[in-house]
């Protein structure tokens, strides 16, 4: 599957500021195989932007239902949320709102996390914590292996993995590309659960 014509119209007519998966076919297959490894019917994500990882998650899975939230930092997001789901109905969810005002309950019912909001370390950690505190089984967590200015994300969320209070184990990295570069998500899985 290359999902790359099917996204354009979320692109056309807006400029392109902060990053979003490329959903070419590399990057359907890593998601269609983090759907597949973890058999998540539900996915809550953090950072929506444009849509194009909640296109591709409905896209690639017809039983996958996608909640996404995102602070809006951009005019585009509320519009392309309207035209996903225009297009996805009752499979597709939006709410506006900052992730770092969510709690616990917010986020519990989902098979799956995908974080991909704040990206400052301690704005990821939060978001972290929040989904670790819900008690979720899988968290998918983006920008592992990637230098942004003086942040790199996988120090982040490597530390975050070396708590005792963060029952969470690396499952399998995923490379895919973004815009700005070849990406890395890091999908990880609640030990307790297993
Ligand atoms: C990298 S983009 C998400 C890209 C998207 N997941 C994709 O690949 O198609 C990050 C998004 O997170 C949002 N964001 C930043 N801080 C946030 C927060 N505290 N709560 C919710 N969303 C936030 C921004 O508005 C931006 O749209």
């Amino acid at each position: 599957m290359n999902l790359i014509d099917d996204t354009k119209f979320l692109t056309e007519g807006w400029d392109t500021i902060e990053g979003h998966v490329l959903p070419d076919n590399k990057t359907c297959l890593a998601f269609a195989s983090i759907l597949s490894m973890t058999q998540a019917n539900t996915v809550f994500e953090i950072g929506f932007n444009f849509g194009h990882s909640a296109y591709t998650f409905l896209s690639v899975n017809r039983r996958v239902r996608v909640h996404s939230t995102d602070i809006g930092h951009y005019p585009h997001t509320e519009v392309n949320a309207g035209k996903i789901k225009d297009q996805f109905k009752d499979r597709f969810q939006f709410t506006l709102c900052d992730s770092h005002q969510l709690v616990p309950d917010d986020v519990t019912g989902y098979d799956m996390i995908f974080i991909d909001g704040d990206h400052t370390p301690k704005g990821m950690v939060q978001d972290m914590d929040l989904c670790a505190e819900s008690g979720v089984e899988w968290m998918l967590v983006d920008d592992y292996v990637r230098c942004m200015g003086d942040l790199y994300p996988k120090a982040v969320i490597d530390n975050q993995l070396d708590r005792d209070d963060f029952p969470y184990r690396k499952v399998r990295e995923f490379y895919y590309p973004s815009t700005d570069r070849l990406n890395c998500m890091v999908l990880l899985r609640r030990y307790e659960n297993v």
